[in-house]
């Protein structure tokens, strides 16, 4: 049987680096709380001329030059992404343009902080069901430009960037072995953005009440996020008759270190099976896990046979995980 393996991985983080200091400057915080209660050090900003499709593209050719394939080579592009160019056309269009991938579809999935292990999963079933040989995964976000930078539970959270991997459908073992997508819709108030879309469409008021930007009740977000990770990612191996000992490594989606240190206490896991780097990213929300794929890869620390796993959660809210056999 054929599988999505994945062939090449690529990344791209924005050159503009945003401290805790200087939040300190912005915001009344400081290095010391953030640091406590969240791990992040650093994250990174776009700049006011790059927008998510340029991040999308540089992850993506760096993702394409590891795995030696062209742009017509690729069947379709699926952009994990709340934060696009635009409403719409979607990302994954104005990507498959600026690539000139000729022959691919090309669509966007919105599933916030979930949205690359959704996006992957969408293109894992084409492949499996041979309507797809290769396929662009992509997860790119410019949170900087949909955060309240007035507000300090959320704006010292998030940071830029974007990250991608190449799928091949390949004979053999290796590949991802299964995909476990969830959502609980009766959450979606806890983390959101209200405008403007139909229950709010553009207006002066509306941006007054600061309605463009992200709301979140953190507290809450929290506690169901360290359960929805640990349920999903049991749910993977179990349905892959492993435990936590066969796991190389755990990709969990880069939301905060306490949310990780969590995940990985109730998983059992030791920090090696672990890949961290919300201390220099922040939260990349649907780049977040493909960023710090596309690191660990080009450091040297997967090799051929390991087990790894994604795992995922957002608004929605969303969470889910993907087994693969590097
Ligand atoms: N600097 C200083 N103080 C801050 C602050 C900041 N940046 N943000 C909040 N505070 C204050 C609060 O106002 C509150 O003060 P009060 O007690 O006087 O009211 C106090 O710190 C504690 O706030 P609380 O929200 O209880 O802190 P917390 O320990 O829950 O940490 C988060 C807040 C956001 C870090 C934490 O809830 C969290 O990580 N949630 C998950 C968020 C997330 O990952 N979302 C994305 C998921 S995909």
């Amino acid at each position: 049987m054929k599988r999505a393996r994945i062939i090449g991985t690529g990344s791209y983080l924005p050159a503009k680096v945003l401290t805790n200091f200087d939040l300190e400057k912005m915001v009344d915080t400081s290095n010391e709380w953030i640091s406590t209660r969240t791990g992040i050090d650093e994250r990174r900003i776009a700049a006011d001329d790059e927008m998510t499709s340029d991040l999308a593209l540089i992850a993506a050719r760096n993702a394409m030059d590891m795995a030696g394939v062209k742009a017509e080579d690729i069947d379709l592009i699926v952009v994990g992404t709340i934060t696009g160019d635009y409403p719409w056309p979607s990302t994954a269009c104005i990507v498959q343009d600026k690539l000139g991938a000729i022959n691919a579809g090309a669509w966007d999935v919105s599933a916030a902080c979930s949205g690359f292990v959704y996006a992957l999963s969408s293109a894992v079933q084409f492949i499996n069901g041979g309507n797809a040989k290769r396929a662009l995964v992509i997860g790119a976000e410019i949170f900087s430009r949909i955060i309240d930078w007035e507000d300090r539970n959320t704006c010292i959270l998030f940071g830029d960037g974007a990250g991608a991997v190449v799928l091949e459908a390949q004979e053999g073992d290796a590949g991802v072995l299964s995909t476990h997508l969830k959502a609980d819709g009766s959450f979606w108030e806890l983390l959101y953005q209200p405008g403007f879309g139909a229950v709010h469409p553009a207006s002066v008021s509306g941006i007054e009440q600061r309605l463009p930007f992200l709301r979140m009740a953190g507290n809450e977000v929290f506690k169901v996020a360290v359960r929805s990770m640990y349920e999903v990612a049991n749910e993977a191996l179990t349905a892959n008759d492993m435990t936590t000992a066969d796991l190389a490594m755990l990709f969990p989606h880069q939301a905060n270190r306490r949310i990780l240190d969590a995940v990985k206490k109730r998983l059992k896991l030791t920090d090696e099976q672990m890949f961290i780097n919300v201390d220099k990213c922040g939260n990349t929300s649907g780049a977040s896990i493909p960023i710090a794929l596309d690191e660990a890869n080009r450091k040297g620390m997967l090799k051929e046979g390991d087990i790894i796993m994604f795992d995922a959660f957002g608004g929605g809210f969303t969470w889910g995980s993907c087994l693969v056999r590097w």
